[in-house]
């Protein structure tokens, strides 16, 4: 494929492919002089119409430890700010010969509609509500690193499903993957559709945090999203009180976690809200892999670049990438 748009993109090989190369690439995460030659010669344009931290400054490390030229563009300093059509600053991108563009938009869709205007790769760094498929390949990454295969492993999402797009990316490549999946929002922020979903995709769904912590069946990772406020407007939402107490993991349920599965692993993609879906001391337990997962954030970047620009033998190791 010439583009990473959503997960539902990537076959299980796909999958795979990508995650083996991603550990290849973490061996040079590891060198002192980080390096290779793989991407020389390739320019990529991280374009980013919303702000991010590790999605930006991961694609730039990225492309850079590759070799890649690699430009950073956001919505202010850029002629998007006069008024520029997302299709004309798009198209301009394109006309100077760039091999791949990296997009963050607020508009669900905007990065397969950005693909069908250019000739260039295009990588979807989060496209509002939508998806955020690189990060669902850091997840899993971070997730194999611990576990192995996820074959038949339970992974919890819990949060506002809503306006989330890691959890829409995440159930596509773990159901890929094989493991089992139970997603947990209250009633307000379990998105119409959902049920229907988990019916075709089998996935199971939960509005009691509490039921699915002491269920039969233990949980394995427990994936806590942000209660992302800037998109709520009007409408009930949970006080912040109300969700720490239904939805929130704090010390007290990771307690109940640990004594069911003792390996029970804890995720958030970040940026957290300490104190609000995850406790801070809980985010710092010994359980915790966020960092761990912003780590991979590099490696998988780097073997998703890999795979879109370094031609046809994207099987073979990257020679500059051997140990
Ligand atoms: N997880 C994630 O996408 O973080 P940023 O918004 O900081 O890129």
């Amino acid at each position: 494929t010439r583009h990473l748009i959503s997960s539902a993109d990537l076959t299980r090989h796909d999958v795979e492919s990508i995650l083996a190369t991603a550990e290849s690439m973490h061996d040079v995460q590891r060198r002192e002089v980080k390096k290779v030659p793989t991407l020389r010669g390739r320019t990529v344009i991280n374009f980013f119409f919303e702000d991010s931290t590790r999605t930006r400054s991961s694609f730039e490390i990225a492309g850079k430890w590759m070799s890649a030229d690699t430009i950073n563009l956001s919505a202010k300093g850029s002629s998007t700010s006069k008024g520029e059509s997302l299709r004309d600053t798009a198209m301009t991108v394109d006309a100077m010969a760039v091999d791949a563009l990296v997009i963050r938009h607020n508009a669900s869709g905007a990065a397969r509609q950005v693909s069908q205007w250019v000739r260039c790769s295009v990588i979807n760094a989060g496209d509002g509500t939508h998806e955020h498929p690189t990060q669902a390949l850091l997840d899993a990454y971070t997730l194999r690193s611990r576990m192995g295969r996820l074959d038949g492993k339970h992974v919890v999402i819990v949060g506002d499903l809503t306006h989330s797009r890691v959890f829409r990316s995440n159930v596509i490549t773990l159901k890929t993957l094989g493991a089992r999946v139970t997603v947990v929002a209250p009633p307000t922020l379990m998105p119409a559709g959902v049920t229907a979903w988990s019916e075709t995709d089998g996935f199971a769904t939960s509005w009691d945090l509490d039921a699915v912590i002491d269920g039969d069946d233990a949980v394995d990772a427990m994936m806590m999203l942000r209660v992302q406020r800037e998109r709520m407007s009007g409408g009930y939402f949970p006080t912040a009180r109300e969700y720490t107490v239904g939805y929130g993991l704090t010390r007290e349920r990771l307690e109940r976690l640990v004594r069911r599965n003792p390996d029970v692993l804890v995720m958030h993609p970040g940026p957290m809200n300490r104190g609000l879906e995850i406790a801070a001391e809980v985010a710092d337990a010994p359980q915790s892999v966020v960092l761990d997962q912003v780590s991979a954030g590099v490696a998988v970047r780097m073997a998703v670049l890999y795979h879109l620009l370094a031609g046809e033998s994207a099987e073979q190791l990257p020679e500059g990438a051997q140990a």
